[in-house]
C-alpha cells in the first residue's frame, strides 16, 4: 500500500508539477546549485516571492564558483527585499566551502551538509531528497499537513516522531526526489489548510482525511502580532541608524533604531533603554504594519529631537543623500518613507 501511495504521488507530480526555475538543470552541478539557492530562499519565504529573486540571483551568479568569488555586498544587493538576510551571508559562506572542498557540488552525506553554514535538519533532508535522490523527506509545514491527513496522525507530543515512522514506510528507492517534491506540491496545490481539493488528489482513495474531512484538521496558525517602536531622528542632513544584532529577520542589516515592546508599556522607559538623554518631539506618532513570515509587526514611529546622547555602539548617522546606496530591507525603506 505505501509503495503504491508513493507511486501515485510521483506519477501525479510528474504530470502536474509547476514549472519552477529550480526544477530544470543542465547537469548535476547546475542541479545542486539551483537546489541550494532555492532551498535557502524558500526558508521562511513563499514560492511566488522567491521566483523573481531566484532568477535574478542565478543570472548574476550562474554557478557556485561565481558566487564564492563574489563580494558579500554584491550578494546582499541581490537579496535586497527578500528578508532574513542572514540566509544570504550563510549561502555565501557555504558556496565558498563547496567551491574549495567539494569541487563546487553538494556533498551527498547528510552530516557533511549539516556542517555547512545555514543548513539545518530540514534543508539537509530536502537537499538529500531533491538534489541527491536519497531516501529522505524534509518535514516542513506542507509536508506535515499532507502526511498527518493521509495517515490521520494526531497532533500530540509524538506528532513528528509518528510522521517520521510513516515516512519510512513510504520510502522508495528509485525516485525520492519526485516523492519529496510531490508531497510538497500536493500540500501547495491541493491539500490546503482550510479547503483541500480532495476531488483532484491522486491519493484520495488512501487518505484517512478524505473519508472524514472534518477530522484531524491542523488548525491554521493564528498570525501573532508583535509591537515595536522605531525611532526617527534627523540631524542636519543625516538620519540615525542602528546596526541590527537583535532581530533575526534583519540580522546584520542596518535599520532605524527599533525595540520590541509589550502592549502596555511606558514610552519614556523604553526610550531610556536606548538613549541616555533624549527629548520626544511633539509630532504625532505614526503607526505602520508590516508582515513578516510568521508574525505581524505593529510599529509606532517615535520622533526624537537631535539633542540626544546614546552610548550604544551600534548607532551611527548616515547622510540622507547616501541612504540610496545602502543595502536596505523593505521594512527599513518603508519606515524611512513613513517617517518623512
Ligand atoms: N519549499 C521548500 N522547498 C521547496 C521546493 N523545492 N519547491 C517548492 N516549495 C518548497
Amino acid at each position: 500500500m505505501s509503495q503504491l501511495l508513493s507511486k501515485k504521488i510521483i506519477a501525479w507530480y510528474q504530470k502536474h508539477k509547476r514549472s519552477l526555475p529550480w526544477r530544470t538543470h543542465r547537469n548535476a552541478k547546475d542541479r545542486d546549485y539551483k537546489v541550494l539557492i532555492s532551498e535557502f530562499m524558500l526558508q521562511q519565504t513563499k514560492v511566488s516571492t522567491v521566483i523573481p529573486y531566484f532568477n535574478k540571483f542565478y543570472k548574476k551568479f550562474p554557478n557556485i564558483s561565481s558566487l564564492a568569488k563574489a563580494r558579500i555586498t554584491s550578494v546582499l544587493k541581490q537579496w535586497e527585499g527578500l528578508g532574513y538576510y542572514r540566509r544570504a551571508r550563510n549561502l555565501h559562506l557555504t558556496s565558498k566551502i563547496l567551491n574549495k572542498d567539494f569541487d563546487s557540488s553538494l556533498p551527498a552525506d547528510i552530516n557533511q551538509l549539516k556542517n555547512l553554514p545555514g543548513i539545518g535538519d530540514y534543508t539537509a533532508s530536502a537537499i538529500m531528497a531533491i538534489a541527491k535522490n536519497k531516501s529522505f523527506i524534509g518535514i516542513d509545514g506542507n509536508v506535515k499537513r499532507v502526511l498527518s491527513r493521509i495517515f490521520a496522525i494526531q497532533q500530540n507530543k509524538d506528532f513528528i516522531k509518528n510522521i517520521e515512522k510513516k515516512i519510512i514506510t513510504m520510502k522508495v528507492s528509485k525516485n525520492c526526489s519526485d516523492l519529496m517534491q510531490g508531497i510538497m506540491e500536493i500540500g501547495a496545490l491541493l491539500c490546503s489548510p482550510k479547503k483541500p481539493d480532495c476531488q483532484k488528489c491522486p491519493i484520495q482513495k488512501y487518505c484517512k482525511f478524505s473519508f472524514r474531512p472534518n477530522a484531524e484538521i491542523i488548525p491554521s496558525r493564528k498570525i501573532k502580532e508583535k509591537y515595536f517602536y522605531a525611532f526617527f531622528i534627523e540631524k542636519k542632513n543625516q538620519i540615525l541608524f542602528s546596526y541590527n544584532k537583535s532581530f533575526n529577520f534583519l540580522k546584520e542589516m542596518i535599520n532605524l533604531p527599533l525595540v520590541e515592546i509589550e502592549k502596555n508599556h511606558s514610552l519614556t522607559k523604553i526610550t531610556k533603554t536606548l538613549f541616555d538623554k533624549f527629548e520626544i518631539k511633539n509630532t504625532p506618532l505614526k503607526k505602520i504594519n508590516y508582515n513578516i513570515s510568521n508574525f505581524k509587526m505593529i510599529i509606532t514611529i517615535v520622533y526624537l529631537k537631535n539633542n540626544l546622547k546614546f552610548n550604544n555602539q551600534n548607532f551611527f548617522w548616515i547622510d540622507k543623500k547616501k541612504i540610496k546606496q545602502k543595502i536596505l530591507s523593505v521594512l527599513t525603506k518603508k519606515l524611512i518613507e513613513a517617517s518623512n
